[in-house]
């Protein structure tokens, strides 16, 4: 059972100005408004108590984003969607592909030159549906980058989609108002990083409304390996993600910013399609080490990962080879997170990973270890 709230955040949450007044007071007030600034441009809000019963904040708390002159509304629908209007797609023609989960190898350059293209994709994330997604290079997540600390990373996003989008990446240290920028259609952004850490990061576009971007597909992981190699390893990538599709059975279906403030997923997912690794597990060899690299986009829920009938042997919970803790059975990564995870395939069998957060395991957060003998 859970505890009552207590009288005074109640009564908050109830009364519409209370709660606004408490949003203004609150950090929120300085984090919110940036995220939700592009509806002020584009779209008429009406103050209903409908919108603030959905966590929107009124026009009159909101204020201009100031990370970029170019963010701007979602396509449509008074909230946002990730619709295109006017669009046909036979989505029959659009094939499942499963997400390879493997660790790429790192490339023998130092210097690695990265050009991606956001761009407008209808994905299938399971036999039945299929996303209007927005996309860095037409895949949900994007591609999984391998660097190595101290590696440098020359980085050009050019946007082919139809409204502004950009690219933050968690495993860099940079100025976010230059690097992070939204460009318009049809434009780019260069910047050039070295990740200082390493470990498991995340990526995603951070143009506002940062929630309906991630919640659209636009992430992934790169993954920075130390400069001394960590143990021999079968290595693999998961990346949680979290969808929220407008109601009803249009295909493709449209992400939903008003279901994204609920925070109720239709699905939830490793590496952009649920349950995709029951259909098709991950297969190691008895005496294996494997190693999961999980990151967490969100764009809300934790990740409570978790192997069903194994231990992991090691979890770094921050750059590996440091801060490593030993025998551990589940580990939460927050949302805009990234952990590493060891563990010894020792036992045959088939072994579920699963978010142990139950209900998001229930919705698709979950997959097969296939240890063979
Ligand atoms: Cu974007
Ligand atoms: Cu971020």
């Amino acid at each position: 059972m859970s505890e009552p709230l207590p009288p005074r955040l109640s009564e908050l949450l109830e009364q519409p100005r209370d709660r606004r007044a408490f949003l203004r007071s609150s950090a929120l007030s300085f984090a919110v408004p940036a995220a939700l600034a592009a509806c002020t441009r584009t779209e008429t809000h009406n103050e209903t108590a409908e919108q603030t019963k959905q966590g929107q904040l009124p026009p009159s708390a909101r204020t201009p984003n100031a990370s970029s002159s170019a963010d701007t509304g979602v396509h449509a629908g008074p909230h946002g969607s990730s619709a295109v209007p006017g669009q046909r797609i036979d989505v029959s023609k659009i094939p499942f592909r499963r997400y390879d989960p493997t660790l790429p190898p790192l490339s023998k350059e130092r210097t690695l030159r990265i050009h991606w293209e956001a761009r407008d994709v209808p994905i299938r994330i399971s036999p039945e549906v299929v996303v209007a997604a927005w996309t860095f290079e037409g895949d949900v997540p994007g591609p999984i980058v391998h660097v190595r600390q101290g590696d440098t990373i020359e980085f050009t996003l050019t946007n082919r989609g139809s409204i502004p989008h950009s690219m933050d990446f968690h495993a860099a240290q940079i100025d976010p108002k230059v690097a992070f920028r939204s460009v318009i259609p049809g434009e780019s952004v260069t910047y050039t990083f070295k990740p200082r850490y390493a470990g498991a990061f995340l990526y995603h576009c951070g143009t506002a409304p940062v929630l309906m971007h991630i919640g659209a597909g636009m992430y992934g992981a790169i993954i920075v390996s130390p400069p001394t190699p960590l143990p021999p390893a079968r290595e693999f990538v998961l990346v949680q993600s979290e969808f929220y599709l407008e109601p009803g059975n249009q295909q493709p279906s449209a992400f939903s910013y008003d279901e994204m403030l609920t925070l109720v997923p239709n699905y939830v997912a490793f590496n952009g399609r649920p349950a995709q690794y029951l259909a098709e597990p991950i297969r190691v060899k008895k005496g294996d080490r494997v190693r999961f690299y999980v990151v967490n986009a969100g764009p809300t829920a934790t990740c409570d990962f978790h192997v069903v009938g194994e231990q992991f042997d090691t979890v770094y919970l921050g750059a590996p080879p440091g801060n490593a803790i030993h025998g551990v059975q589940t580990f939460s990564v927050p949302a805009g997170g990234g952990m590493v995870f060891e563990l010894m395939a020792d036992v045959a069998g088939e072994f579920p990973f699963v978010n142990h957060g139950f209900g998001h395991g229930q919705k698709g957060a979950i997959g097969h270890l296939v240890v063979v003998e």
